[in-house]
């Protein structure tokens, strides 16, 4: 995901971009946490990433009483962002339940991966507000990522 230095289109780093739109995203991960389908392990989750033109697309997870179907919120916010025409994620953040923090899932990591750098910061959230903040190079270190393969066909 080559950006430069840290910067986004806005000229703002990630840094500045994930404080600016921190609440956004936060207040839109709650409100699809509250629409979550978790009726098998009651655990719901929330999760809103910003893209490249400072939108906000959310997602929840949506589970199935074929339980291996059920899919994680963070997909759902990426699904989101790319129907609406988004190529990049600049900062993300995820909504669990009060608890240990809801750090994504391996497999949402390396979903994000595919539109995120990794100095892109990924909030870590219960419903009361915020309870880690990690780069996705923390939670996901030496990954592998579009990069590997080359310009995309
Ligand atoms: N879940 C997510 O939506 N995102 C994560 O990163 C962690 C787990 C969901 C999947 C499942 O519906 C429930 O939380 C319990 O694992």
């Amino acid at each position: 995901m080559p950006d430069g230095d840290g910067a986004t289109a806005s000229g703002l780093t990630l840094e500045a971009t994930f404080d600016a739109h921190f609440q956004r995203l936060f207040e839109a991960a709650r409100a699809a946490r509250e629409l979550a389908h978790a009726p098998y392990s009651r655990f719901f989750v929330g999760a809103a990433v910003l893209d490249e033109q400072g939108r906000v697309h959310a997602g929840c997870n949506v589970e199935n009483a074929a339980y291996p179907q059920g899919v994680c919120a963070e997909g759902g916010a990426l699904s989101a962002m790319v129907l609406a025409g988004g190529k990049r994620v600049t900062a993300a953040v995820v909504v669990g339940p009060p608890g240990p923090p809801c750090t994504p899932c391996g497999g949402c990591r390396q979903k994000l991966r595919e539109f995120a750098r990794d100095d892109v910061l990924v909030g870590v959230a219960d419903p009361t507000g915020l309870r880690l903040r990690l780069t996705l190079g923390q939670l996901l270190p030496h990954s592998f990522g579009p990069d590997h393969l080359g310009p995309a066909a």
